[in-house]
């Protein structure tokens, strides 16, 4: 047997990331023929037009002007109270749940993921989101022992699925006797789809029923790490209200994230933040959420806090990041406008898209497309079900292109699948 090292549960398959390699081979290809005859469709962060990486001057120049010591110094485990505070505001926007509300400040997004996940499940036990799904969820249960079981995301008018999550919420419920549901949305990553109000109604109907029994514990996880990057800021966030005055049996955690909001990816700052009707229960959740950030990280990037702090307590600064967000976020929505359009236009099926960074289109073999794309210069992700294309990433005018590519490659795939069966 091969020598190995590791422990038992660190040993995983040798493979790189698929998404962070196919961005490898895009930007060689841009190297080598030029960025204008490349559509690189794989990158999850706002790109301009010539490819380059977004960052919000609002944001950076307010880092900058920190003095080293608030960079420089440690932070407090949980976060620091006024970036706690910071968080509530700009993320709930005026649409807190009522109820008892903690923050708990994490390495981005991904790690309130984690925070949560270790904290509400127990080992073994099966995680539910829907079958399409960033898969870092997967990832992130796999290393602590938890799985991941699927309801099917779109019904066939292409809303979302009540029915499917309902029957896979109860059977795992029953089973368990606690479920942890994580629902990313609004500008679902791969698809774009937002969950709409109503449908967050029968959500949330079901739950309460199933709460009525008070053996069961459930726990929502809503990742809105796309949140800024939706329409209508403010419609997008009346969904929080319906979070408060639930059973105490329904723990809700939403995951904070400023790396797309804020196009601070790198710099890894976010927040897990509990709401209960029970404030022993929200008490319990910032105990346990701590204490997990002292076993993981200790603390997290205190420069990244300050910026949030200072551009929300001063509405001068904020209304400068607000004006910059809106301009690239109209630039976004007039590249999932074009992509869609054209989509249409060649009659290529693709999934509802709402908003956000990304459109998915479904189909037989991903892989296979994928490469034959390359051919074309044109790159994006494949996933289990489909492909995921970045408007993020690709200037409106590649975004009107890329769909007849795509058409045609899958008509080349088929046609030879065809042949062969
Ligand atoms: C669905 C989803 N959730 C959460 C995140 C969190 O990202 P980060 O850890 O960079 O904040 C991402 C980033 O790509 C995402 O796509």
């Amino acid at each position: 047997m091969k020598l190995s090292m590791v422990a038992d549960h660190a040993r995983w398959p040798k493979e790189n990331d698929m998404i962070f390699n196919l961005s490898e081979r895009a930007q060689a290809a841009e190297k080598a023929i030029g960025k204008e005859n490349v559509i690189n469709a794989t990158i999850g962060a706002l790109m301009d037009d010539e490819g380059k990486l977004i960052t919000m001057d609002s944001v950076y120049s307010q880092l900058k002007s920190l003095p080293n010591n608030q960079i420089s110094a440690y932070a407090s485990i949980a976060g620091q109270d006024d970036y706690k505070e910071a968080v509530k505001k700009v993320c709930f926007q005026g649409n807190d749940p009522d109820g008892y509300t903690r923050v708990v400040a994490s390495p981005g997004g991904s790690g309130a993921i984690k925070l949560a996940m270790w904290n509400y499940t127990n080992p073994g036990d099966v995680i539910l989101t829907s079958d399409w799904y960033w898969s870092p969820y997967g990832i992130i249960g796999e290393e602590a022992g938890r799985s991941v079981a699927n309801y099917k995301l779109f019904n066939k008018d292409g809303n979302f699925n009540t029915e499917s999550f309902k029957d896979k919420f109860a059977e795992i419920v029953d089973k368990q006797g606690n479920i942890f549901t994580i629902i990313n949305s609004p500008g679902h990553n791969p698809t774009g789809y937002s969950v709409s109000d109503e449908e967050w109604d029968e959500i949330l109907d079901f739950a309460k029923e199933v709460a009525k029994d008070e053996s069961k514990k459930i726990v929502f996880f809503i990742d809105v790490a796309y949140i800024d990057f939706v329409k209508d800021d403010l419609e997008s966030r009346k969904f929080f209200r319906k979070f408060g005055d639930l059973p105490e049996n329904i723990l809700t955690i939403v995951g904070f994230s400023m790396s797309k909001g804020f196009t601070a990816y790198g710099m890894r700052m976010g927040a897990a933040i509990g709401i209960s009707s029970n404030e022993d229960i929200a008490e319990e959740f910032y105990y346990s959420a701590m204490h997990s950030c002292r076993a993981n990280w200790s603390n997290c990037n205190r420069g990244a806090m300050s910026v949030l702090s200072t551009l929300v307590a001063d509405q001068a600064k904020f209304a400068q990041y607000e004006e910059e967000k809106k301009s690239y976020k109209d630039m976004l929505v007039r590249r999932a406008e074009s992509f869609v359009e054209a989509a249409k236009g060649v009659d290529l099926e693709i999934l509802p898209y709402r908003d956000g960074f990304f459109v998915s289109l479904p189909c037989d073999n991903p892989r296979e497309i994928c490469e034959e794309l390359t051919k074309e210069n044109l790159y994006l992700v494949p996933l289990k079900m489909g492909l995921r294309f970045a408007v993020c990433a690709v200037s409106e005018e590649k975004c009107r292109k890329a769909p007849k590519v795509i058409k045609e490659a899958i008509k080349k795939i088929k046609s030879v699948e065809g042949s062969l069966g």
